[in-house]
This record gives C-alpha cells, structure tokens and sequence, in this order.
C-alpha cells in the first residue's frame, strides 16, 4: 500500500462545482472569480483579494505593483520554496538572504538589521511549513526601517499570531493553490492588499495590462496571462468554504504524528508555537544534528523503497546550482539553514491520513533510524 506525501481532499461537492461552471458561458473573467476573491478577502481580513493562475505569478505581481526593480535589494529566507527568491530576481532586484532561527525555522528577525542597505526596498518574510512565529517582529523592522513586507503567505492559509491572521500582515501578501496547499485550485494563487490602486495594478497585469475602460484590445501596460480560470475558482470556493473542517484534519494528523514521535529522542518534532494557530502545511521533522546528510538520505531512500513518500523539505535556496554561479554563494554561507536541510525529513502529510496509516510511516522511520543508531 502506497502512502503519498500529499493528497488533495476533493467532495462531490467540488466536483458538481466545477461541472456547473462546465455547464455555463462563463469559463473565465466570469462570476465564480469574482466570487472566489470576495470569499477569499472576507476569510483572510483584507480590503481586495486578486486570484492569479499561480503563487509564483502572485509574487512576482507584488514585485512589480510595488515598483521594484533593478538596483534594489529584498531581504529574505534561504529556507523557503524557491519562489520566495527567484520572484525578486525576475524583477531584477537581489534577493539578500538572512540566516533562519532554528526554532521557528522562519527568517531569524534579529539578523535582519545587518543586511539593510540603502538599497534594501523590501523584505519577503515566508510563513515556513504554515508557521506564523516572529512575522510581527518582521513587521516591526520593516517600519522601523520603511521598508515594504510582502508576505509569502503560501504555505500559511488560516494561520494566526496572537488571533492575527497570516496576510494581514504585510503591504502586499500571496497564498498559493497547488494541490498539496491546505486549498487547491488545481494550480493557483490569490494576492491580498488593504490598497485599491496596488490591487488594481495587480488585476490589469495579470491581464495583458487592460485598464478598466480600454476593453479587450486595449493595453495601457506590459502585462502577463497570469488568470485564473471560473473552472478553479468554482473549486477554490468549495475547498474555502470547508476551511475550518480542512485544519481540524490536519490539525488531527499533525497531532498523531507528535503523539508517536514526540518522545523519541533521535527526532526534532514540530509544535504549534505559543501565541499562534498553525494551519499546517507539511509535517517535517528533523533528524537530531548527530546524524549526517547521507544518513537522511539513506533514510528517504529506504522509506520510498517501502512505498512511504517522503521528502528533503527544502534544499538551502542560496546553495541551488543557478543562485552559486549567478551571486557566488558557498557552503557554510547561512550555517543555520543549511545544518536544518541536511536533517529534514518531510513525512506523509494530508487531510485523510488516517491513524493506521501515520503508524505505518511512524514505524517504518523508527525501524530505519534503529538501523543507524538505536533507540536509548
Ligand atoms: C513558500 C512558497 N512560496 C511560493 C510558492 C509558489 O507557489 P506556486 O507553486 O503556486 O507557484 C510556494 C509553493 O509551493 C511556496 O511554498
């Protein structure tokens, strides 16, 4: 029996959605995207919400509403999904790493200050693995230094620091729709702001620059095919109005998971910080700093060959063969990321794990990490 890492929770009820939509004129700039966002921005607490066809586009979007550009520097995480960097550089700006703090595995907010320059325009802090902790204290920088915070949310839907909700907190923020997210649209993502005119820009490039009055064929701007289609919105609105029974699961299986491996000793297990609601995107654990890169990895090797999926979440960005030969980066550059990537294990992680199968991955990981070094 296979236990995949993701798995997306698709009811009837999506499916009739989606097969509505099918069934009407309107398959895209139609009512269920108008729909979608209205619901999205409601949930979330800000004034607009603008669906776009990935996070990726979301963030890149946020770069160029905000005008930035060649020159500038973003502050952000080398522990992230490669998005949170490589949208700073399709703008032409540099993406400047800060080392993470190994207890939240967020962007380490006292190590921010020392990388601030004169042409530092913004920082991208990365709610990692759906964990809000130390966004505030980012925040608090970000003003102190009048710099923008575009928050990459992707990961975090339905998160919260003290009661705050995950996207409230920045100018600009993007939640993101792939199929392993905490909703899908298939592919997708939604980019949320408090300000018209940066939700307004954001809506006309994403569609071929149109301003409101210049009809199809008129362009007032460069801009993109970023839309998102009615079909995944019909489904995105489902999947949100099921938000709250969504975390309930996953809460469930996140706390399985540190029922049976809390207490070993050979293992970092992930807990809800105090002060937050963590929506939990993926259940990674770490392997104590004893154990080595190759142990891992013989690790993931031997569960895949168990039909157990199981990932390396993440990679250090800044180590990624492009980053090394575009900006010169080396090991031991963000020594705290990098000895956190070497020892992550991310496990099977969905809304409909049930418990027989969290016993399977849990014994399975306990048998091989005894093959290395025994339990005390
Ligand atoms: C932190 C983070 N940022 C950005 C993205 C990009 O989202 P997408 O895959 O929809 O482009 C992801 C997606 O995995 C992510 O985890």
């Amino acid at each position: 029996m296979r236990i995949h890492l993701s798995r997306p929770d698709i009811t009837e009820k999506e499916i009739e959605a989606v097969c509505a939509v099918l069934r009407s004129p309107n398959l895209s700039l139609g009512p269920k995207l108008v729909e979608f966002e209205e619901a999205f921005a409601k949930y979330i607490g800000t004034k607009r919400a603008v669906a776009v066809n990935s996070g990726t586009s979301g963030l890149f979007l946020c770069m160029l509403a905000l005008g930035i550009g060649p020159g500038d520097e973003v502050i952000t995480t080398p522990f992230t999904f490669i998005s949170s960097a490589t949208c700073i550089m399709m703008v032409g700006a540099r993406p400047v790493f800060v080392d993470i703090d190994p207890a939240t595995l967020n962007i380490d907010a006292e190590k921010i200050e020392s990388k601030i320059t004169d042409k530092t325009k913004a920082i991208l802090p990365v709610e990692v693995f759906g964990n809000p902790a130390g966004i505030d204290k980012v925040c608090e920088i970000a003003q102190k230094h009048n710099l923008l915070v575009i928050e990459d949310s992707c990961e975090a839907l339905g998160s919260a620091l003290n009661g705050k909700k995950v996207g409230t907190f920045g100018s600009m923020s993007v939640f993101a729709f792939y199929p392993n997210k905490q909703i899908t649209t298939g592919e997708g993502g939604m980019i949320l702001t408090d300000d018209d005119d940066l939700a307004d820009m954001c809506v006309s490039l994403r569609n071929q620059g149109r301003g409101k009055g210049s009809g199809w064929l008129g362009h007032e701007r460069l801009g993109y095919n970023f839309r998102l289609s009615d079909i995944n919105c019909a489904l995105g609105i489902v999947q949100l109005s099921r938000i709250e029974q969504i975390l309930a699961k996953r809460r469930q299986v996140a706390k399985w998971y540190q029922q049976m491996l809390a207490e070993d000793g050979r293992l970092i297990v992930p807990a809800e910080p105090a002060d937050c609601d963590m929506s939990w995107f993926v259940f990674v654990v770490r392997l104590a700093e004893k154990f080595t890169l190759e142990q891992r990895d013989r690790i993931l090797e031997e569960m895949k060959g168990r039909d157990i999926q199981v990932s390396n979440y993440f990679p250090p960005v800044h180590l990624q063969p492009f980053m090394v030969e575009r900006f010169g980066y080396s090991k031991g550059d963000f020594p705290i990321t990098e000895s956190v990537c070497k020892n992550t294990i991310a496990l099977p992680f969905y809304n409909n794990l049930t418990k027989n199968e969290v016993v399977i991955v849990c014994k399975t990981l306990k048998e091989n990490l005894d093959k290395i070094s025994p339990a005390v």
